[in-house]
């Protein structure tokens, strides 16, 4: 086994509430363990243009509660190439990093994977995203704070589409995952719910829309995910305005609000034991995994599988949707 002494820990693409929870985790985990702890900044350019700095217990003081990522991120292109990515371990190596911890979505493990089969560092990837995309764990770190934005905004939505007898269309995010959308939509009664991952023909849509109105029901909220076909909340409702022109219809995207806040105590606790897990991990001379907890356990995905893997939504959920919201 080898013998890790200085370890890394940097935030990659997007944030995600929970990010600093994990953090904290790995820093004060770290100490414990007497290891040196530095922080990245900015993510994978950070390990290129050598912002990083050595951390202390009291450097990730007051952050478990705070949205965002005090380490920021980026998006790195230069990191996609070999070139980048050995200036990056050049970096770590002039100060004997042989460890590094990667809290992001699957794009940020890609880079890690590559990282650790071309230079040997061993890589810990942490799954924060808020889009609950990345096989190999049941929850993501930020994931839970976001529906439950989402679910705050459109029980705001449901009041003033209440009040107009109306129908909203209303956006999230998830990139090309519905999950955001699936849970946001069963926690507010939404009347449909369309996701990349489940057929529903935007004609389905409008049929019960017909239907609706038919018995006199005039205040629907249909949530669609980003990545869905029809082309978001504008392009569905460009469909149901040309069909349904009757329809008071309104379009709400709830945007980047979904990415902010403080993290809920879910994600708080989910960051907080997957970064010692991190941790754990490089010590027992486990690398190139993702942290996972499955069914409450912890669980050891490797990177590779991280990146390719896609979670399958249950078809039965939609049953139910139909069923809750007639
Ligand atoms: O991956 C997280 C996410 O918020 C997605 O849901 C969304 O599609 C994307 O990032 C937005 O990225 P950006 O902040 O770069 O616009």
């Amino acid at each position: 086994m080898k013998k890790v002494n200085n370890i890394a820990v940097l935030t990659s693409g997007g944030d995600a509430p929970g990010m600093n929870a994990a953090v904290r985790a790995v820093v004060r985990t770290g100490i414990y363990h007497d290891l040196n702890v530095y922080g990245v900044m900015y993510g994978y350019r950070g390990l290129l243009t050598d912002d990083i700095f050595p951390m202390e217990s009291k450097s990730v003081a007051n952050i478990i509660q705070r949205g965002g990522t005090i380490l920021k991120t980026a998006r790195c292109m230069e990191f996609y190439e070999y070139e980048g990515r050995k200036k990056a371990y050049e970096n770590l190596k002039n100060r004997n990093i042989d460890g590094l911890v990667v809290v992001g979505g699957d794009g940020s493990f890609n880079g890690a994977m590559k990282l650790s089969q071309e230079f040997d560092i061993p890589c810990i990837g942490l799954p924060g995203t808020i889009d609950k995309d990345i096989a190999g764990t049941d929850f993501t770190i930020g994931f839970d704070t976001a529906v439950n934005t989402a679910v705050e905004a459109i029980d705001k939505i449901r009041d003033t589409a209440d009040a107009h007898d109306r129908l909203f269309i209303i956006e999230v995010m998830g990139r090309d995952a519905g999950y955001l959308a699936l849970h946001s939509g069963i926690a507010t009664g939404a009347e449909n719910i369309l996701v990349p991952e489940h057929t529903t023909s935007v004609e389905d849509i409008i049929n019960d829309l017909q239907a609706n109105e038919r018995r006199k029901k005039m205040v629907n909220l249909i949530v669609v995910a980003e990545g869905h076909e029809a082309g978001g909340a504008n392009g569905l409702a460009k469909r149901v305005r040309e069909q349904c022109p009757q329809l008071d219809t309104k379009v709400c995207i709830l945007g980047h609000i979904q990415r902010g806040g403080n993290p809920t105590t879910m994600d708080r606790i989910l960051a907080s034991r997957m970064g010692y897990a991190a941790v754990d991990a490089l010590l027992e001379g486990i690398h190139n995994v993702m942290i996972g907890i499955v069914n409450d356990k912890v669980a050891y995905t490797p990177l590779d599988k991280a990146v390719k893997a896609k979670q399958e939504i249950d078809p039965e959920w939609f049953k139910i949707v139909k069923i809750l919201a007639s």
